[in-house]
């Protein structure tokens, strides 16, 4: 497997590269992840807090571990790797940059070609009138409703069991199969789709750059698999 010279260079000669970020690269940040040691998964459960039926059960509770969450990325900052991911961009407008992050951090940071393939969690959406709108409140005391109609909000995010909104998912497919280098940084590669974009990419010939400090089901295809954190080796990798 190459190493990060060899890396470097292809990036550096990349015409179309392609990022595909996970919950890893806002960790330094001060954002939990999912999985992991101190993943958010080990201690709760994903079919309580993350599922359309967890929201029908219990709007409360969801909004409460919602509210929650936005009331630690309020108070944080991008750290390098969203950086180096602005400079990657600068550099080659072709880029895009497909996150499953809801934290909206990659924006934060400047990054304008972002595909939130999982939603934003400063983004509600009506139960009633369907509408979609920007919110920031956090954290969140009372179940939201829409000025509009009356209707209950809730987090305009992807959950377990939803498919992902069509046009992204389209862009996010469009944006691998035409990618030269992919960097996938920070994701643990085990929720579908996503998780397939880097075979996708690899079969249309792209060169697969992993960011991670431990291994995932992706990194057999990985041609450089970089061990470490993405705040430290993404910037280098410019
Ligand atoms: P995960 O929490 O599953 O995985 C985070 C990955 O980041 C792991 O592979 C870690 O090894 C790695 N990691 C940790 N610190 C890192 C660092 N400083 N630099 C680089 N990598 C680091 O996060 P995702 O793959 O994003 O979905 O999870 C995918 C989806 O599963 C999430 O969007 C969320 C979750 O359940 C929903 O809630 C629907």
């Amino acid at each position: 497997m190459d190493g990060i010279e060899i890396a470097r260079q292809r990036l550096r000669s990349s015409r179309s590269p392609v990022a595909l970020t996970g919950a890893g690269v806002s960790a330094e940040s001060g954002v939990p992840t999912f999985r992991g040691v101190e993943g958010l998964w080990k201690t709760l459960k994903p079919e309580d807090l993350a599922t359309p039926e967890a929201f029908d059960r219990d709007p409360a509770l969801v909004w409460e571990w919602y509210g929650w969450r936005r009331s630690i990325i309020a108070s944080i900052r991008p750290n390098a790797a969203h950086y180096a991911l602005v400079e990657l961009e600068k550099r080659n407008p072709a880029f895009a940059l497909i996150t499953q992050n809801v934290d909206g951090l990659h924006s934060l940071a400047g990054s304008r070609n972002v595909i939130e393939l999982h939603g934003s969690i400063w983004r509600t959406k009506c139960l009633g009138c369907g509408g979609s709108s920007e919110d920031r409140n956090a954290p969140i005391r009372i179940i939201p409703r829409c000025a509009l109609c009356g209707g209950v909000l809730m987090p305009d995010v992807v959950w377990f069991g939803e498919a992902l909104p069509e046009g992204l998912l389209d862009r996010a497919f469009e944006a691998s199969e035409g990618a030269d280098v992919m960097i996938a940084a920070g994701t643990s590669g085990v929720v579908q789709p996503t998780a397939s974009l880097p075979s996708i990419a690899k079969k249309a010939g792209a060169y697969l750059i992993e960011v991670n400090p431990e291994p995932t089901p992706l990194s057999g295809i990985m041609d450089a698999r970089l061990a470490g954190k993405a705040g430290e080796l993404l910037p280098g990798l410019l």
